[in-house]
């Protein structure tokens, strides 16, 4: 009965199509046939827009795009089983690589995914997938799966779990512009899966259409209780009337790493007496919309001004001037050389002499070769 009405579907869908003996899938024969036409399709492509990609599947670094792919049979693909996060090269460091590393293992203890390596070994990789890659300036995103190993929901089938790293060709500069959000009316996700970055974005992939067939940017995800959560992809922070910097608690949202590292430096500017505080609490949407500055915060923006929001102007409708001096001061925080005592002539005279950004940033070079000068710091020659 099953086959017999499937049939029947079939044949209903090629009668729509024409007739189905017009359409023939080709057999590959060998596998140098199918690397052959994968490759005649990246040559055509003008430039390679994946320099590298790691997978403790082939045990390595793949400089090759026609082999970036992960097996069918990972539970990440078909089930959703994956916990992923993104980082970016700037300037030929890894910003934030600790916090991002922290991060991706907390996701996969919530996932129950239990790293294929070491975190020494994770970051060992991701530094030498970006220098095997040769880009200064991109994302850096990586996965921890379940694994490979069959096709059911349980993950006891999978001999090992997957790590996977791409090194994605990115150009992007700070964004000065403002753009329209509105309210989602996609469900947010529930607390225990918005605070790991697993990999079931549908949701947000659907609250970001509906903004673009708004016309706008991207939505703000407004929780049961009536306060403001995040965006699709970022977070978001506002500036009161009384200029004090406020974001949403963590709880029900993904902890931002860049969010995280503007509220250790926006106090920079409460000290200069331009912000009254900087405080992460419950607001309202009625207190958000009544914000004097509203802004999206994430790794590739780092900031990104929000002018209108429902159709409705933020404060004056223009790009906010704390809104700015905060985008400052988290690119100048990646921008910062950091203090190298190897190569102290060339450096310490660019440093501006953060003591924040020792921290934050981890180098690599071309060669392979990491110069370690400590624990936290290596650089780029
Ligand atoms: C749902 C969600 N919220 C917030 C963020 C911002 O996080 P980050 O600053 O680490 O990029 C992201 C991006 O990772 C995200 O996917």
């Amino acid at each position: 009965m099953g086959n017999l009405s499937e049939s029947t579907a079939c044949s209903q869908n090629s009668a729509e199509v024409g007739n189905e003996n017009d359409f023939r899938v080709h057999v590959f024969s060998s596998s140098s046939e199918l690397l052959e036409k994968l490759h005649e399709k990246w040559s055509s492509v003008e430039k390679q827009p994946y320099p590298a990609m790691y997978s403790s599947i082939y045990g390595g670094i793949i400089l090759d795009p026609a082999l970036m792919v992960i097996p069918i049979d990972d539970h990440m693909v078909h089930r959703g089983h994956g916990v992923f996060d993104t980082a970016i090269l700037f300037d030929g460091y890894i910003y934030e690589l600790d916090a991002h590393l922290d991060r991706i293992l907390r996701s996969a203890s919530s996932a129950k995914i239990s790293p294929p390596f070491p975190r020494s070994a994770l970051r060992s990789i991701l530094i030498q997938l970006s220098a095997a890659s040769k880009c200064k300036k991109g994302t850096l995103r990586y996965w921890l799966s379940a694994g490979p190993g069959d096709f059911l929901l349980s993950s006891s089938g999978c001999p090992t779990s997957a790590f996977y790293a791409v090194v994605i060709d990115d150009d992007f500069s700070q964004r000065k512009e403002g753009v329209k959000v509105i309210t989602s009316s996609v469900p947010m996700k529930q607390p225990q899966f918005a605070t790991m970055k697993n990999v079931n974005y549908l949701p947000n992939v659907l609250s970001v259409i509906e903004a673009e067939e708004k016309e706008a940017f991207a939505s703000i995800w407004v929780d049961e209780e009536g306060y403001i959560a995040e965006g699709p992809n970022v977070n978001v922070a506002f500036i009161t009337q009384d200029k004090e910097l406020v974001m949403p608690l963590f709880d029900k949202i993904l902890r931002g790493c860049t969010a995280k590292r503007l509220l250790e430096l926006a106090p920079k500017l409460v000290d200069q007496g331009l912000l009254k505080g900087v405080r992460t609490t419950n607001i309202t949407v009625e207190e958000a919309k009544a914000a004097a500055e509203m802004m999206y915060v994430g790794s590739t923006l780092p900031v990104l001004p929000i002018i209108m929001w429902d159709d409705k102007p933020i404060g004056h409708g223009k790009v906010g001037e704390l809104t700015m001096l905060l985008s400052d001061l988290l690119w100048d925080d990646m921008l910062e050389p950091i203090f190298d005592p190897q190569a102290s002539n060339r450096r310490l005279s660019l440093s501006r002499s953060s003591s924040f950004s020792a921290a934050q940033r981890s180098g690599f070079d071309s060669n392979l070769h990491l110069k370690s000068i400590c624990p936290l710091v290596s650089v780029f020659v």
